[in-house]
């Protein structure tokens, strides 16, 4: 973390004599020499560090790659980031810095959707292309044709975890408990009333609460008043970590459902044996046999002490390799000619998947929904496709069932595939 704080020190002190010049590299020298920069903007600190800190290790893994292979136009890639501690403000104002101080040619960042919003305005209006690589609400590229991200949006998300509830965990009750000062939640929480209301199911309880909070246990005693099947809690690591605990203190038993923003190796240190059962979807599984995963958690951990590489990292790490793709395409490394590369992305090889930009600069991709075993493994339970997307990877032992509901991948209805693991329903072996 030195290196962050001290560029952080390093920006705030330039940015005291270089804010007079506002425009950012979407006015960029095509013909400039030296190292090409980039910035990145994450919650390095704070309730969600891991988001940021997971992130940046994909990103660095990404870029000594990339500059070991001799670079881009022949210029090695250089990156700045900041931590915005979680804060929605912070987020852009870190933005606007990197952008109109340190003249980087394009942002990486945020992942959390309601800071990724803050961040937008300012890369569209300098027009420095933005691609956050794990903001999964469907606002966060509608804010302009600068913005891209690298995973699946939210109307999937939430259609794979009311189709996981259904058609897997034969659920027919569901409350819910979601962050209203979270737009990810917020989202999600209405994609899921839908679909799961469509495939015949019913919201028993609808309970909320505010990023931050520590004591949900009249939320909780509200829903287990309402004797829902299950619990889906669409919200962040820490505050899941503690809905978790406190749930089984109030005695709702239940399953507990959720979404990527759990994903963190602090979700079960803090939730423990609270958490065993509980199911999330996510962007890929560690144990997915598909050559590309596998090599990439061996390449991670070995370059961070065997630490088991969390989605966010993998997704950073594609938004990286993206970004250097559209880079080596693009006529010149203006603003936007690096959009345009961008918005043409068409099959990218990515560690979570192949890669093509949709109209809204949203990839198609499939998900999966990992099962929490005791001691806080995940376990691969489900993978879900996006219509009329085969799979090229497989799992082990993982047959084919459901083909032909409908997925909405990009927000329109559309049919989708899903591969089942046979023991996603029943309790983990460890
Ligand atoms: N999808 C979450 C959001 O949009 C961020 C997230 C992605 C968190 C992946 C963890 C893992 O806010």
């Amino acid at each position: 973390m030195r290196r962050i704080s001290a560029t952080l020190l390093l920006c705030s002190t330039l940015a005291l004599f270089a804010c007079k010049k506002e425009h950012g590299s979407g006015m960029a020298d095509p013909n400039a020499k030296g190292p090409i920069v980039i910035g990145e903007v994450g919650s390095m600190t704070g309730t969600e560090a891991t988001f940021g800190t997971s992130s940046d290790r994909g990103i660095q893994l990404a870029i000594s790659e990339i500059n070991a292979a001799g670079g881009i136009k022949g210029r090695q890639i250089q990156i700045i980031a900041l931590d915005d501690e979680g804060k929605p403000e912070e987020a852009a104002t870190a933005a606007t810095r990197l952008i109109a101080s340190e003249h980087v040619i394009a942002l990486l960042g945020e992942v959390a959707s309601t800071r990724s919003l803050f961040m937008a305005p300012k890369a569209q209006d300098a027009k420095v292309p933005m691609i956050s690589p794990s903001s999964t609400n469907e606002k966060v590229t509608l804010k302009g044709d600068y913005i891209f991200r690298a995973c699946f949006i939210d109307p999937f998300q939430g259609y794979v975890m009311a189709k996981f509830a259904t058609s897997n965990l034969k659920l027919k009750k569901v409350g819910i408990l979601r962050d209203v000062r979270n737009d990810y939640s917020v989202g999600l929480a209405r994609v899921f009333t839908d679909e799961f209301t469509k495939m015949g199911g019913e919201i028993v309880a609808s309970e909320s609460y505010s990023q931050g909070d520590v004591d949900f246990k009249a939320q909780l005693t509200n829903l287990k008043g309402a004797a829902p099947d299950a619990i889906f809690v669409p919200g962040y690591y820490t505050d899941v970590g503690l809905i978790a605990r406190q749930a089984r203190e109030t005695g709702l038993t239940v399953p507990i459902l959720g979404t990527d923003g759990w994903d963190s190796e602090k979700l079960y240190e803090i939730g423990g044996a609270a958490l065993d059962g509980a199911y999330f979807s996510n962007h890929y599984s560690v144990d997915d046999p598909s050559p590309r995963i596998q090599e990439y958690v061996a390449k991670f951990k070995k370059a961070y002490g065997g630490q088991v590489p969390d989605s966010l990292s993998a997704q950073a790490y594609d938004a990286m390799g993206m970004l250097a793709d559209a880079m080596k395409r693009a006529k010149d490394l203006t603003g936007p000619s690096i959009r345009d590369a961008l918005a043409a992305l068409k099959d990218f090889h990515g560690v979570t998947g192949d890669i093509t930009m949709d109209a809204n600069r949203n990839p198609v991709k499939p998900a999966v929904v990992l099962k929490i075993a005791p001691g806080g493994k995940y376990v691969f339970a489900a993978k879900i496709m996006p219509q009329g997307m085969a799979d090229a990877t497989t799992v082990p032992g993982a047959p084919v069932g459901d083909t032909g509901k409908t997925a909405p991948a990009t927000g329109t209805t559309s049919g989708g595939s899903a591969q089942t693991a046979p023991d996603a329903a029943t309790p983990p072996k460890k």
